[in-house]
């Protein structure tokens, strides 16, 4: 009598969390293909970002390959780091490229105003940026300087680095040990012009982009997709008066958007320290980027109804106060497992408008900010985030499968978000993969996904998941939160049931 008890108990549990649980994949269609570079980052001069996140020098005693730290481009490369965003940020509207060329101890010194004051002595510049891209295998995104440089100094900077032939910008690049040029496609017209770049109008921006624009040359084969600096978050009037002044002449539109369990800048909230109202507000204010993109994206589609230009939020993540007794210009905040909920609820999101978002960067990508690595000395750690793009490359160039989805509601308070968020793509090699997050901190969801068009014969995959919504990765214990083999999957003659458990991201490889 008990058993039978335990028995209708354990069922009535799984009907609730399953009832509204439905996902139908359309796995013979799909036209879009999810360009790599939404899984691209961001790597400021900011805090430990590139001073000993990258660089430490060819003298250093930490393995390196020509100053650059090879424990860091090996966990990169793992990932498939598609693109690398640099020098800024706020720091590349007042970079002096030329600084950063020649002789490394002739290099002159600047103040790095916006990020702690310290002293930027330029021992990491133009060749080492390009060098550390050759190594991960990515494609270099350099953000000019707009707000304090000048429309010659851009226009050199781009000859100097892409032209093959006889000019003054070739030949210093030539006497500085570099013959050939490099190929740079990506280029961003300035960073948060409305803002630390600036303070300009929407209005006066896009005149300037325009003139800088014109200057930024294609050399060659080297075509540029020239990015204009686009909208601080829900400002639809910047989008609308970039597309309609200066559409034409550009490939790209940024968006920067980040998430804070607050609406208070003096005070973001903890990293670690949060209990589960803030992570409820937290993530219910991330799933604001789906607006977002989709309403910059229909004033994109009446100027650009073809879809030409790419919106590319080449700066988002989450942003907490400053750890507890660090530098507040070095934005170095801990990493959660809700970081890693985070990055893969967005990452969905961007996948379902693959249509229009060709790129993402997020920010940033070590020691600072969502960082996907940590050092310190010679240690490096693997953050929670690091994991969810461990998972997610799957998605890099597969095709987006169409599916229909609704889902259960992750409920506390009387306020309801959905509880799961998932993407679907097919690769190269026919393969379906699906991520699934289960938002739900406190039940485990099931669903029977439908994938229409196929017969599956094997599925397989893999779960990232803790103790709690809280927990971290230490020096101590690096694998708090890592990825492990996911046994909730089974095909019974050809259907599919998966249980996620709680606060988990799943990854599905499906054949
Ligand atoms: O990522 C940190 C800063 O945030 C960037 O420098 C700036 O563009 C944004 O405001």
């Amino acid at each position: 009598m008990k058993k039978t008890v335990v028995f209708y108990t354990a069922m009535a549990f799984s009907l609730a969390v399953s009832a509204q649980n439905k996902l139908v994949v359309n796995a013979d269609q799909g036209k879009e293909i999810i360009s790599k570079h939404i899984y691209g980052h961001f790597s400021e001069h900011l805090g430990h970002c590139i001073y000993g996140g990258y660089w430490v020098g060819e003298d250093s005693p930490i393995p390196n390959t020509r100053g650059i730290r090879n424990d860091v481009v090996n966990a990169l490369k793992d990932i498939q780091v598609p693109n690398l965003r640099w020098p800024g940020g706020c720091f590349a509207d007042e970079y002096h490229w030329m600084d950063g060329i020649g002789q490394r101890d002739k290099r002159p010194k600047m103040v790095n105003t916006h990020w702690g004051g310290v002293v930027e002595d330029n021992s990491f510049g133009t060749h080492e940026f390009l060098d550390l891209c050759e190594q991960l295998g990515c494609e270099p995104y350099i953000c000019g300087n707009v707000g304090s440089g000048t429309v010659e100094e851009m226009s050199k900077w781009v000859e100097y680095i892409t032209f093959d032939g006889e000019s003054p910008m070739a030949n210093l690049r030539k006497q500085n040990g570099r013959e050939k040029p490099w190929k740079v496609k990506f280029w961003g017209v300035g960073n948060e012009n409305w803002g630390c770049g600036g303070n300009m109008t929407a209005d006066f921006y896009a005149d300037q982009y325009r003139r800088y624009a014109t200057y930024c040359r294609n050399y060659g084969d080297n075509h540029l997709y020239r990015i204009a600096g686009g909208a601080n978050g829900g400002d639809y009037y910047w989008t609308e008066t970039l597309m309609k002044n200066a559409a034409g002449l550009m490939q790209g539109l940024s968006l920067h958007h980040y998430t804070l369990p607050t609406n208070d800048w003096s005070n973001k909230g903890s990293a670690t320290q949060f209990d589960e109202a803030e992570y409820f507000t937290t993530i219910s204010k991330t799933f604001v980027m789906d607006e977002l993109i989709s309403k910059h994206a229909t004033i994109m589609d009446k100027y650009d109804p073809q879809k030409r230009v790419g919106l590319m939020p080449d700066e988002w993540g989450a942003w907490y106060n400053v750890e507890p007794g660090t530098n507040p210009g070095f934005l170095f905040q801990q990493n959660t497992l809700r970081d890693a909920i985070l990055a893969a609820i967005n990452l969905n999101i961007f996948n379902a408008h693959a249509d229009r978002v060709k790129m993402t960067n997020i920010a940033q990508t070590i020691n600072v900010l969502q960082a996907v690595i940590f050092t310190e000395g010679e240690k490096m750690l693997l953050t929670p985030t690091y994991w969810t793009y461990y998972l997610y490359k799957v998605h890099q160039d597969a095709t987006l499968l169409p599916i229909s989805f609704s889902c259960n509601k992750y409920e506390l308070n009387g306020r309801k978000i959905d509880a799961i968020s998932v993407s679907a793509s097919k690769d190269a090699a026919g393969k379906i993969h699906l991520t699934l997050v289960n938002i739900d901190p406190n039940r485990e969801q099931v669903i029977a996904p439908e994938l229409r068009g196929v017969t599956l014969k094997t599925v397989s995959g893999k779960v990232l998941t803790a103790a709690k919504i809280n927990s971290y990765n230490t020096y101590e214990q690096p694998n708090t939160v890592a990825v492990k083999d996911f046994k909730g999957a089974k095909l019974t003659k050809g259907a599919l049931s998966v249980t996620l458990p709680a606060k988990s991201v799943v990854m599905l490889e499906l054949e």
